[in-house]
């Protein structure tokens, strides 16, 4: 009995501790503490790709590989904001890969061999001071066994965040591949991803604004 209150109260201190640095102190039995890294959005598998071949400077527009490739052109624009949905995010890189126009992540010659699995159309946004951002590139097209709706993926960077995260997937509101059940499972990661699109000319056009911090758990408060 002893040692479950003892694990209670270890429980309430390590939640009394938590910071919003992005680190939490745990108390050791022996009275000391350690500082812990805190890993937001809970983990990604790939996000820390967006590292790999990112340039130095990077601008709120970006224009993919894909542009200039077979496929439905696609430009996204949007503004990021912090936690209170209305403040402007300035300086938050906003990493994407995507499938190409026949619904594969394909490298090309050259590429970092760790960013392989990306292919090579991705890109980096760095948000402006209004918190701005655009994206060109082609829509891409669903996997090749039609498992999943197409989709763009992202990860985000914060520069007052220690770790990269995950946000919902770019989707397309016109994909008959995204049904109503996928709609409901979206876990509105930073705000609903899905796009709906409209087309101007040869140029499909779609709006994404996001918010930081909705919907990921372990964010800072
Ligand atoms: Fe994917």
């Amino acid at each position: 009995m002893q040692a479950i209150r003892k694990s209670v109260f270890l429980l309430i201190t390590l939640s009394l501790l938590v910071s919003c640095n992005g680190t939490s102190t745990a108390m050791k039995d022996d009275g000391t503490t350690q500082t812990r890294k805190k890993v937001v959005g809970g983990g990604c598998d790939g996000c820390e790709l967006m590292f790999v071949g990112m340039p130095k400077n990077i601008d709120h527009i970006d224009t993919s590989a894909g542009w200039n490739e077979k496929g439905q052109k696609l430009a996204i624009s949007g503004a990021i904001y912090k936690a209170d949905g209305k403040t402007p995010a300035p300086n938050v890189i906003l990493y994407y890969w995507q499938t190409d126009n026949s619904g594969v992540y394909s490298p090309v010659d050259g590429m970092a061999v760790e960013a392989r699995s990306h292919g090579h159309i991705r890109g980096w946004i760095k948000t402006n001071p209004q918190g701005r951002y655009s994206i060109y590139t082609i829509r891409p097209a669903p996997y090749r066994d039609r498992s999943s709706p197409a989709h763009i993926h992202i990860s985000l960077k914060e520069p007052t965040i220690n770790n990269e995260y995950y946000i919902d997937d770019f989707q397309f509101d016109d994909d008959q591949l995204l049904t109503n059940a996928i709609r409901q499972q979206a876990d509105n990661r930073g705000g609903s991803g899905i796009l709906k699109t409209v087309k101007r000319g040869n140029l499909e056009l779609g709006t994404r604004n996001i918010i930081l911090g909705l919907n990921i758990p372990g964010y800072p408060r």
